[in-house]
């Protein structure tokens, strides 16, 4: 009889790690100040993207004294803006990012920072930082998106 409620008792503890994994999964193992799925942003439609007003030249817009929008669309394997040229910010600037893709899930995450979050085809995730002291900042595609996915990064300059 014992036996048998020590089963028992596993059986319960298996199945709280299963639904543990699952739940890990599906909502992300998201740390204090992360965001693994933000989508907030709203949608778009990834086979259009390049007639959109915002997504389709995706950049950097002003929207106040110190503040700004970037508009930044993932694709294998280039962040636009940031891969080909980088994203340039004034020092003490606060950003906020507007991330989609238009092909596959890609990840967008400004090293250093707490930027760090899905770019999905169809969804627009969106954050913002702060960008204090002028340096140097490197975006990282930290999704599984093919062949180039260990080159897909790019560049945020924060400029004096
Ligand atoms: Cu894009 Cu990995």
């Amino acid at each position: 009889m014992e036996i048998h409620a020590y089963e028992k008792l596993w059986l319960a503890l298996a199945l709280v790690l299963i639904v543990g994994f699952i739940g890990t999964i599906t909502y992300g193992a998201a740390g204090a100040g992360i965001d693994m799925i933000d989508d907030k942003g709203g949608t778009v439609d990834p086979a259009t993207l390049d007639q959109h007003p915002k997504f389709g030249d995706p950049g950097i817009e002003r929207n106040g004294e110190n503040s700004y929008d970037v508009y930044v669309v993932a694709r294998q394997f280039v962040f636009e803006p940031g891969t080909t040229e980088p994203l340039r910010v004034p020092a003490g600037s606060t950003v906020t990012f507007h991330v989609t893709a238009a092909d596959v899930i890609h990840g967008f995450e400004v090293v250093g920072t707490n930027a760090n979050t899905m770019a999905i085809p169809g969804q627009v995730a969106e954050f913002t930082v702060e960008f204090g002291e002028p340096g140097e900042y490197g975006m990282l595609c930290n999704e599984y998106c093919g062949s180039g996915h260990h080159v897909m990064e790019g560049k945020i300059v924060v400029m004096e």
